[in-house]
């Protein structure tokens, strides 16, 4: 058993389920579009390795209760069309971060809403979460967007949170209180 006895979830069109070792190729796909990874907190991948070793990390980190990485499958489970994550689990304060990506040909038809709708429903009701934050490039509309619909709030601006290349770049704190 994993430690948040994680199984999978489903929506109208989707399915959030466990990252698998064949997901390799659709995730360097996701991961390696610039168009995609234009404001991550890192550079696109390069190397199919890349993808085998986060595969090999979300399973570990299920394992250890640190995160829950999904990939966001359509309704059979089968492919993968993005990915999702609460990460940075900090139990003793019942924290996590949120984490998302589609690819594009899924982008405007509110399949992130959907996905993200039932991960934080699983992330308050089942695992307790009392605050989930997420942080946010500033120049990331469509992600700014979507946490509003989500209920998210945005609290602040963080100078010089991350380094991509030789840019330092400022990121944006969001936060959806979950519980008072
Ligand atoms: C961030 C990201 C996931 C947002 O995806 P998205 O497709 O814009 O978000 P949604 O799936 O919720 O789609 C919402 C849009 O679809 C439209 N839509 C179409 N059909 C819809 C439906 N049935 N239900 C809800 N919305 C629908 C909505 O009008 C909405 O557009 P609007 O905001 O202009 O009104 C996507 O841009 C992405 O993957 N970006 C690259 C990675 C990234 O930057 N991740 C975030 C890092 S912080």
């Amino acid at each position: 058993m994993n430690a948040f006895d994680f199984d999978f979830l489903t929506t109208g069109r989707l399915q959030l389920r466990m990252l698998a070792d064949d997901d390799a190729p659709a995730l360097l796909a996701l991961y390696g579009d610039a168009q995609v990874m234009r404001h991550w907190s890192h550079g696109p991948w390069t190397d199919i390795a890349q993808a085998h070793a986060a595969i090999r990390e979300a399973r570990d980190d299920l394992l250890a209760g640190r995160a829950l990485h999904l990939a966001i499958a359509p309704c059979s489970g089968e492919g993968l069309i993005g990915s999702c994550a609460l990460f940075d689990v900090v139990a003793q304060h019942r924290r996590a971060t949120l984490g998302y990506l589609l690819a594009p040909a899924y982008w405007g038809q509110g399949l992130a809403r959907e996905a993200l709708g039932a991960l934080l429903a699983y992330g308050i009701e089942v695992l307790g979460l009392q605050r989930i934050e997420a942080e946010v490039d500033p120049r990331n509309g469509a992600s700014q967007a979507l946490l509003l619909r989500l209920g998210f709030r945005r609290e602040g601006l963080m100078h010089a949170r991350w380094r991509v290349g030789d840019e330092a770049r400022d990121v944006e704190l969001w936060a959806l209180p979950a519980r008072a």
